[in-house]
């Protein structure tokens, strides 16, 4: 007996299990409009560097050392004599000044476009958390070297270095959160 195409199809499709599923409705049968320019991928972009800046982070986590003395010293440790240190501690240097030119050009792109009007308000605001809140990872993660208390305006370096690796991450995924949620539900302006 001959097998017909239609059942073949059959047999994959129900051999895929929910994982599979959840992966072609969200991710493989989604595609990229033709005629998407590159400004159309800068929020994309913009999560993709997120995510590099949190894994470099945490590898970074495991030897910097919060102290006054100690903190430059510990990114030197980190640069020079662990195995492939260098290179994401570089990654994580550099990668802040793509991410926010990234976020500003996804800002710039939803404002002249004027997609941030009814019904994408929140996703507006929600964005504009999400600017703030990565200019303020950037400023604090900046001042995470310095030696002298003053340069961190007074704060101790331990509650800053709190601030840039649990506060505020937290809040960014919060926003996220929010953001995605809420591209979720209008479906987005030039759809994937
Ligand atoms: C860490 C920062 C941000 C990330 C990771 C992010 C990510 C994304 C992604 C992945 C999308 C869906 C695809 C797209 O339209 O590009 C999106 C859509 C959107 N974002 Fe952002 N975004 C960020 C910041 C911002 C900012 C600063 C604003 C404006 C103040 C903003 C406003 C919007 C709006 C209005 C949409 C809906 C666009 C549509 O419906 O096509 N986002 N964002």
């Amino acid at each position: 007996m001959s097998t017909k195409k239609s059942d073949v199809f059959l047999s994959k499709t129900e051999n895929k299990g929910i994982l599979g599923e959840f992966i072609e409705s969200n991710i493989t049968r989604r595609l990229i409009p033709k005629g998407l320019s590159w400004f159309g991928c800068m929020g994309g972009l913009s999560l993709l560097a997120f995510m590099i800046q949190l894994v470099t982070g945490i590898f970074l986590m495991f030897y910097f050392v919060p102290g006054e003395d100690e903190a430059i010293a510990s990114i030197q440790r980190v640069s020079h004599s662990v195995p492939y240190g260098w290179i994401i501690q570089r990654i994580h240097a550099v990668g802040p000044h793509i991410m926010i030119g990234l976020v500003f050009s996804h800002m710039l792109r939803i404002l002249f476009k004027g997609i941030y009007r009814h019904p994408r308000e929140l996703h507006w605001v929600s964005g504009a958390c999400l600017l703030i809140l990565t200019l303020l990872m950037y400023y604090t993660g900046m001042l995470l070297p310095f030696r002298n208390t003053n340069e961190h305006g007074n704060m101790p370096l331990t509650y800053l270095y709190a601030i840039h690796v649990a506060g505020i991450p937290l809040a960014m995924s919060l926003f996220m959160g929010m953001h995605f949620f809420m591209i979720r539900k209008t479906g987005i302006y030039e759809p994937l």
